[in-house]
């Protein structure tokens, strides 16, 4: 097995634009590449890798995606009113996916920020208020991502281990600056655009392989009611639903890299 990623060097102005529909937050110019001092970097880097980095705890026993036909469901954006019957849905399948949340968000609703984590799901960042992080610049999108750690911490006690930019819009830069793994998508039925369950759940079933990362938005209510047909899809082409950290398991994603499939 190796891992399918993009190295820092070849997303210099990479914008998927997917998966929230197309920014409109940022009209003018963006300057991608800021020059960045070592040493802000290098202390912005410590700041995002978490309050202990030298003693990260070891990684909990797992399913085996050697072995399984592991996938990982993700859903961006919440939480939103939905979440908790996507929690529902999860709990009641034995099912484990992954939240990539605004922190705005989650102050607002700490409760459901941590049931996600008593109920074993992945807690993950995907920014302060959804700004496209180039707007923002390399230390400003560094500053963003630590908040919402920062905020989520706070919430539940756990620090992020990766992080997704709004819009899949990143560079080299930002990479850089972050200091976390930047995971992307392999499956996106474009659900922020596709208002119909049926079409949902029907594109993800159909179009899902191993290792696959099935990228979902809980916000929207036609997403949520899509979740248990694919559920039920996959799981009966015996598809095991693992986070993020379990997909790479004993694989460390690297802070400079940029993920968006497991093989
Ligand atoms: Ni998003």
């Amino acid at each position: 097995m190796n891992f399918r990623t993009l190295a820092a060097g070849a997303v210099t102005t990479m914008m998927l634009l997917s998966g929230c529909g197309t920014d409109t937050s940022s009209a003018s110019p963006v300057p991608v590449n800021t020059p960045m001092s070592d040493s802000t970097m290098e202390t912005i880097i410590k700041m995002n890798v978490g309050p202990t980095p030298e003693a990260p705890p070891p990684p909990p026993p797992g399913p085996d995606c050697n072995v399984l036909k592991c996938i990982a469901l993700t859903f961006d954006d919440g939480p939103g009113g939905g979440t908790g019957q996507v929690l529902d849905n999860l709990r009641d399948r034995g099912a484990k996916a992954t939240f990539f949340v605004l922190g705005e968000l989650a102050e607002g609703n700490p409760d459901v920020i941590r049931r996600m984590v008593a109920e074993g799901h992945q807690l993950a960042n995907h920014s302060w208020g959804h700004r496209n992080l180039r707007s923002l610049g390399p230390e400003g999108a560094a500053a963003d991502i630590h908040r919402t750690n920062e905020a989520l911490h706070r919430i539940a006690s756990v620090w992020p281990t990766v992080m997704r930019p709004p819009y899949g819009s990143t560079s080299d830069a930002i990479v850089a600056s972050v200091g976390m793994p930047q995971m992307i998508w392999s499956v996106d039925p474009s659900d922020w655009k596709n208002r119909s369950s049926g079409y949902v759940s029907n594109y993800v079933v159909n179009n899902t392989t191993r290792g696959d990362i099935i990228l979902l938005h809980d916000i929207h209510w036609s997403t949520v009611s899509a979740v248990p047909a694919i559920l039920d899809g996959l799981l009966a082409q015996d598809y095991t639903f693992v986070t993020i950290d379990e997909l790479y398991g004993h694989h460390p994603l690297e802070i400079r890299k940029h993920y968006s499939q497991y093989r």
